[in-house]
């Protein structure tokens, strides 16, 4: 496309079933975000959208599970997705929701048009059934084996392994995920979308088009499913929690989510340019638009194939340009999980970390899984921040305003001649824009977060070797051009950050504009103007633009997961392993029971055992041998000094020639690890028994 007018630019609308992750902000928020600050920076048109996605059967299960209404589930996560966007920083032109009337009014509206157009076939066909639950079972109340890739956990609508959309009768051994029944078939009347029908105009459009421009992982994927041949797709549901159908005949039936959601993206714009006194359809309907969807690879049969047939069958909408689709990003090895906790939650991150939102961001885009599937572990996170965010650009950015100030009194002080290594600096700060943004307009936040950063490589560079602390001593003249250099630099950084680091960005001009006027270069001026901090500018007082994240901060992060860890294992361990409860005994029988605090002051391997320790305890009441089974779960250095329940009134009885005298109290991991009494250890289950 020539140059766009204006840009559309949407971010996949979240589930308010919960939290934003950092799995949602490295696959979508994060570049979506960088991409619209980059536009606006470039003073482009930008409409950047986003909304709570609260249809769906997850909202339903969800609101189930904890015993309220759908409505209460999408009330409580919209307010917190939505304040906590906010905190982070992400500058949504419009954040709505698509329980909101606008939204309603707007997806029922499709809809009749395309039934009116004829674009659906109605029929009647038997889909699965609950008979228990008294419900029909399609996207993720019901789970099975997926066809095409064998994976046990597939969706009644959508595999997530190998991301092929399916209906729900394609599952083999379909389970209702309400009640664990196979399901029935029962007839049931639904409104199909005929992918089938718009086969020739996607592979004109995506295939035979220019969208080899695509992503490989987003061509390829869509490639493939149409090289499968596409079939009929049901967009309504037999469903409590939705949009209603709005045509005569679908009574009971609601909208299905996937054909509601993305018309979210059109909702929230109209809602947006109400607020803001614009005409919401140019965003969707001109030529000259350029529309772009954030998305995580689960979602690109939905915006590659089934949105754009919906809007092709609609007849008066533009089709997206482009629909740079990340991958997915794992936490510490393993996969991220909402129902496991495996996460590290945006509202939690910005407790923990008050006022560092550009440390995650960085981060995250850093390391971003453009490609391929990418880990995030704490230990990256701290040395993103101490060794490139302090280290380069915090460093760089310190010692040019502190030695301005020292030298100066903040102000920019007249350059003389200009060596040769202060021209190429300076035309080199001139080639950073275009590089930068050659790399954003090719979707690749990951390599244009590391040209930023070697911009302030290259600051660190020039001071290093050009010492102007030395200098100072010997030459006024030269340092004062050294200084000069240097702080051009600084100010390209602070209007360069701002897609990535906004918050820094922001504190940066802050101190390079103090007086007497403010100074905003834009991303081109960099580029063209021969001077962005002119001589005689007075800069502010420094203040540090990062800190460094200490080792307690990570591990206090790492314990919270191994504490998630911990806490799932006690719930998935099998409930065969819960004893059933013993002979009903008497109060008396109790009190017989001596049991003691101790603590073992010894201990050592019985010889020629694999199980037994002889341990020397002190009981309060005396010190005393006893010897536990426990050899197999201790080493013997690891217990000595622990506190331990000791039963110091049971018979003593001689193992292996060795007289014990009491047994300490003990349960056991799922992993049949043996751990002394503590109810407070999260890795031990409710149930198991101690002896
Ligand atoms: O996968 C998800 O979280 C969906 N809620 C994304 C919806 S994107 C869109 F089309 F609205
Ligand atoms: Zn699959």
């Amino acid at each position: 496309m020539n140059q766009p007018k204006r840009y559309t630019i949407t971010a996949a609308l979240p589930y308010t079933n919960g939290p934003i992750h950092i799995g949602h902000l490295a696959g979508v928020y994060v570049p979506a975000d960088i991409y619209a600050r980059y536009l606006r920076l470039n003073n482009k048109d930008v409409a950047f959208i986003c909304g709570s996605d609260e249809h769906g059967v997850p909202i339903t299960i969800k609101a189930k599970k904890e015993g309220v209404t759908p409505q209460d589930i999408v009330d409580k996560y919209h307010a917190i997705i939505k304040k906590s966007f906010e905190d982070f920083g992400i500058t949504f032109d419009n954040y709505s929701r698509t329980t909101a009337k606008i939204h309603h009014d707007t997806a029922q509206e499709f809809f009749k048009k395309l039934n009116d157009k004829g674009e659906f076939i109605e029929e009647v066909t038997e889909q699965l059934y609950d008979e228990e639950a008294n419900q029909f079972l399609a996207d993720r109340f019901v789970t099975g084996t997926c066809p095409k890739c064998n994976n046990e956990e597939a969706y009644g609508d959508q595999c997530e392994r190998c991301g092929s959309s399916l209906n729900a009768t394609d599952l083999i051994n379909p389970k209702s995920a309400l009640t664990g029944n196979v399901p029935t078939l029962k007839e049931t009347k639904h409104w199909f979308l005929p992918l089938d029908k718009h086969e020739a105009f996607l592979k004109e459009w995506i295939l035979k088009g220019h969208k080899k421009d695509w992503k490989p992982n987003v061509y390829g994927q869509v490639k493939s499913w149409i090289d499968d041949g596409l079939r009929p797709r049901a967009v309504t549901r037999d469903l409590d929690w939705g949009i209603p159908v709005p045509v005569e005949g679908a009574e009971g039936k609601v909208l299905y989510v996937w054909f509601d959601a993305p018309i979210g993206y059109i909702s929230s714009t109209k809602e947006w340019a109400e607020r803001v006194g614009k005409d919401w359809e140019p965003y969707w309907k001109s030529e000259d638009t350029k529309l772009v969807h954030f998305i995580g690879k689960d979602n690109i049969v939905f915006h590659c194939i089934i949105f754009p047939s919906m809007l092709k069958a609609e007849g008066s909408y533009i089709l997206p340009d482009n629909v740079p689709a990340n991958e997915f990003l794992n936490l510490e090895g393993q996969k991220l999980s909402t129902s496991k906790n495996w996460a590290v939650w945006l509202p939690e991150y910005l407790e923990d970390f008050p006022n560092q939102q550009d440390v995650l961001r960085y981060a995250l885009t850093a390391n971003a899984p453009e490609t391929k599937d990418n880990d995030f572990t704490w230990k990256d996170f701290q040395a993103r921040n101490n060794n490139e965010l302090v280290a380069i650009f915090g460093n760089f950015i310190n010692r040019v305003v502190v030695l301005t100030n020292k030298y100066y009194d903040g102000f920019i002080p007249e350059p003389s001649e200009f060596s040769k290594v202060d021209e190429e600096t300076l035309a080199s700060i001139k080639a950073y824009p275009a590089v930068i943004s050659s790399s954003i307009e090719r979707y690749r936040f990951r390599e244009a977060s590391q040209e930023l950063m070697n911009l302030a490589r290259l600051g660190n560079k020039y001071l290093a070797d050009e010492e102007p602390w030395k200098l100072i001593k010997t030459d006024e003249v030269r340092t004062k051009t050294i200084m000069f250099v240097a702080l051009q630099i600084a100010s390209a950084l602070a209007t360069l950050s701002k897609p990535f680091l906004p918050f820094t960005s922001t504190k940066l001009k802050n101190i390079l504009s103090a007086s007497p006027n403010t100074i905003n270069n834009s991303w081109d001026d960099i580029s063209q103007k021969d001077i962005l901090l002119p001589a005689g500018h007075q800069i502010g007082k420094g203040e540090l633009l990062f800190s460094k994240v200490e080792d307690e901060t990570i591990q206090l992060q790492l314990d919270k997961l191994e504490a998630s860890k911990k806490a799932n294992a006690a719930e998935n361990a099998p409930e065969a392993t819960v004893e059933p409860q013993k002979e009903i005994i008497t109060f008396e029988d109790f009190t017989k029971l001596d049991l003691r605090v101790g603590t073992i002051l010894e201990a050592e391997k019985m010889p020629k055992t694999k199980k037994l320790l002889v341990l020397k305890v002190d009981t309060g009441i005396d010190t005393r041998i006893i010897v536990s089974g426990i050899a197999e779960s201790f080493k013997p250095e690891e217990i000595i000094g622990k506190k331990v329940t000791v039963l110091v009134n049971l018979a003593p009885r001689a193992l292996r020639g060795v007289e014990s005298e009491g047994m300490i109290l003990m349960t056991e991991t799922p992993e049949g690890k043996l751990v002394f009494v503590n109810p407070d250890d999260a890795s031990v289950a409710n149930g198991k028994q101690i002896s």
